[in-house]
């Protein structure tokens, strides 16, 4: 109990620190130095940061790298990711170039509408319920005009409000249950405040108001891209029988949750990292996608495969509430060069980019395991880690790689290596 403190909020980033120091670091001017090392010396910048949260010490980098030849409906971007996993970027850069040859990517949004709810309990009689909702259900739009009118003069605001009786799943449970359209702006804050007043005006004596907020669960904010070739351009060689594996690979996923969840967790490996790089909200977007991943009952793969004539089609189908406007988006002057990167693309073209980020990212996985498997990949970045930590030369290194190309890749061996190569 020592440890505990109060008021740490008000005290400076120093005085922070220096407390963080004489309680939990044991080695504590090498901490300090280390945390004071990731300040950004512009001082405007840092204040920014700062700002994001609460508390903070200090930032915490991630590489910020870029995909390039993505071909989407027939225009090419350089997709900018935030990611910190080794041969995420390197896999997707090289589907981008893979399909680049073969018509590109494919992507369509298929709905954008969002849902928020306000959660109540009544014991009350249900029809009297009813009638009460249709008596006020023009107030609930009125009420909320001041907050919409932005939204409704760039086509969006709420689309309807449902009052639905949840009781056979909880005693006493209703809720209003209401659509939204925010196009550009993901719409967090938008629909909480509509939310908000929205009770406000339903509340009543015999209705008890448990919370408002948006749900992340959003299957109608849904976007698919696609990828197609002959099965005899999918592979050099046995491209039937490497094409039909494909497929099982995603069979499999979908009749095993242990399998579907790593299978997604790929996925998300793409996704995530535009995500990032965006300034969006990833864990809105993880967990979206994940309950979506489970809608029939069981938890599933997002993306698909079918053979057809010859024909090999892969696919995602993935719900993505993303905003290119407001939040982070234009604050973090990294998200904001991202979407230029991108074209300051509308949020329905960003969910197509970042699917396809998702497509791509489980093809290079299942290419991988049902071929290679992936450790060759990642042995190979773990090789050039190694290399650049010996401090090898252009030439060493070379010589290393090929040594290497079929040998196990060992901290131990490639060491060993380099020492014989150099007579170290
Ligand atoms: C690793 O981050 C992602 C994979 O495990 C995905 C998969 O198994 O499909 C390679």
């Amino acid at each position: 109990m020592s440890k505990a403190v109060n008021g740490f909020s008000k005290l400076s980033k120093l005085e922070k620190i220096d407390w963080l120091a004489s309680n939990f670091f044991n080695e504590a001017k090498k901490n300090k130095e280390i945390l004071k090392q990731y300040w950004n010396s512009n001082e405007v910048l840092q204040n920014l940061h700062d700002d994001f949260i609460e508390n903070t010490i200090s930032n915490f980098y991630m590489p910020f790298a870029i995909a390039p030849n993505f071909v989407i409906n027939g225009k090419i971007y350089a997709i900018p990711m935030v990611i910190e996993e080794s041969s995420v970027v390197a896999a997707a850069s090289l589907v981008a170039k893979f399909w680049s040859t073969r018509d590109g990517f494919k992507a369509k949004v298929i709905s954008t509408t969002k849902i928020g709810q306000v959660h109540f309990m009544y014991e009350g009689n249900k029809q009297e319920l009813y009638d009460y909702f249709s008596s006020k259900k023009s107030a609930l739009f009125s009420v909320t005009e001041e907050i919409t009118k932005n939204m409704r003069k760039r086509g969006g605001g709420i689309l309807e409000i449902e009052l639905r009786d949840k009781t056979e799943d909880l005693a006493n449970y209703y809720q209003l249950h209401v659509t939204f359209e925010t196009v550009d702006s993901m719409g967090a804050n938008f629909i909480n405040s509509c939310l908000e007043a929205i009770s406000n005006e339903f509340k009543k004596e015999d209705t008890q108001i448990v919370m408002s907020i948006l749900s992340n669960y959003v299957p109608e904010c849904l976007v698919r891209a696609e990828v197609s070739c002959k099965v005899d351009d999918l592979y050099a060689e046995n491209a039937e029988i490497l094409s039909q594996k494909f497929v099982q690979a995603i069979q499999i996923a979908n009749a095993e949750p242990h399998r579907a969840v790593t299978h997604n967790k790929g996925i998300m490996n793409g996704v995530d990292a535009v995500v990032l790089a965006t300034g969006n909200d990833f864990r809105a977007i993880e967990a979206g996608a994940h309950a979506y991943a489970s809608k029939s009952g069981k938890y599933k793969s997002l993306t698909n495969a079918s053979i057809e004539n010859g024909t090999f089609k892969f696919w995602i189908e993935i719900p993505l509430a993303l905003g290119t406007v407001g939040g982070l988006t234009k604050l973090h002057p990294l998200s904001k060069l991202a979407l230029e990167l991108l074209g300051n693309p509308s949020a329905k073209e960003l969910m197509e980019i970042i699917a396809v980020a998702g497509l791509a990212q489980n093809f290079a996985a299942l290419r991988a395991l049902t071929t290679t498997g992936i450790q060759k990949g990642h042995m190979k970045m773990h090789l050039t880690n190694i290399i650049k930590q010996l401090g090898a030369s252009e030439e060493e290194k070379a010589f290393l790689i090929n040594y290497f190309e079929n040998k196990t890749v060992t901290h131990n061996a490639v060491v060993e290596a380099y020492n014989k190569l150099t007579g170290g």
